[in-house]
């Protein structure tokens, strides 16, 4: 070796140091951490509820809660109840998050629904249809048409990536002409996959799987179904809270996890609840304004298996931030 190669070996390999140890971490990694913190932290929440139900008894399974966009200082709440073995979808209204009043049930053989304030008027819901488990888009046009179970549009979405289960909806933006969503596909019949979809015109189903979230998952070794999640964005970073579970059909495997679109990375969640229930499911998370505060509301669904006495069933709670 010359002197001039060993010294552009030196050189060369010294730079190698430096940018591997100056390495900046990604950007997004502050505000995950920060939003991880709220979500995980139940016990230090400003108000929690566990086992939720409304004032006559459903209980509030898989809920997701929205402000209401037509009355200030109201939340709206739609749920799935089983009575009888039957899923119902159930709606309720608070103004606290805590005590619940029911309203109706707006549809039966259904369950997993998501709401969302559609941006040029009225309410975009979404649930599992049965039979035939698929995905089913309903548009109110006002509050008082949900309120009564008035439909103006609906949509039955054929299953497209499996033949056997699609479900588990969540929205990332909807008008009542275009809703593009979240959901899963039992794939090959066996396990639950991610994927996404657009509904154009209450006519037009196009849907894709996203197999980057689903490895996210299964690098942790999640060997169950990878299922329902919720999307925000944080400090003007995109984030999805997602349920994996590491073990087929055990339902005390169930965990919640923070995806992380701008790395492609997911951390699952230590979620720490007052009794230390271990299993969590269904997350959603929504920012709304309280008592005139800013304040992450988050729920999740806490399977009887491995659940702390009282706290099995359905968990919401909000910190102000
Ligand atoms: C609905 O959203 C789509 C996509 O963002 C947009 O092109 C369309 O104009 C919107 N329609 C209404 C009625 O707001």
């Amino acid at each position: 070796m010359s002197l001039f190669q060993i010294f552009l070996v030196l050189f060369v390999s010294i730079l190698y140091g430096l940018s591997s140890v100056h390495t900046t971490p990604p950007p997004s990694d502050a505000p995950r951490q920060e939003l991880s913190r709220y979500i995980a932290n139940v016990k230090q929440a400003d108000r929690r509820l566990y086992s939720a139900k409304d004032h006559v008894g459903h209980t509030m399974d898989c809920v997701k809660i929205i402000p209401n966009s037509e009355i200030f200082n109201e939340f709206i709440a739609v749920y799935h109840t089983y009575i009888n073995g039957i899923p119902k979808v159930n709606l309720a209204t608070s103004t606290d998050l805590m005590t619940w009043t029911w309203i109706r049930e707006l549809a039966s053989q259904a369950s997993q629904p998501a709401i969302s304030i559609s941006s040029d008027g009225g309410f975009i819901l979404i649930w599992e249809q049965e039979p035939r488990n698929h995905l089913k888009f309903v548009y109110f046009k006002t509050w008082s048409d949900l309120q009564q179970g008035i439909i103006a549009k609906s949509y039955d979405a054929l299953r497209t990536l499996s033949v056997c289960a699609e479900g588990t909806p969540n929205i990332y933006r909807a008008n009542s002409t275009y809703i593009e969503i979240g959901y899963h596909y039992y794939w090959n019949c066996d396990v639950d996959r991610q994927a996404r979809g657009t509904l154009i015109n209450f006519k037009k189903w196009q849907s894709t799987k996203q197999q980057n979230l689903d490895n996210a998952l299964l690098h942790w070794g999640v060997k169950g179904n990878i299922g329902d999640r919720d999307a925000v964005t944080y400090d003007g970073y995109d984030f999805t809270l997602i349920e994996g579970q590491y073990a087929k059909k055990d339902f005390g495997t169930w965990r919640t996890f923070i995806y992380d679109y701008q790395t492609g990375n997911a951390d699952q969640l230590n979620i720490e609840t007052d009794g230390g229930s271990q299993a969590f499911a269904n997350p959603t998370i929504t920012f709304i304004t309280i008592d005139g505060q800013r304040a992450i509301l988050v729920t999740l669904f806490v399977p009887s298996e491995n659940s702390a006495p009282g706290e099995a069933g359905e968990l919401i709670y909000y910190k102000k931030y």
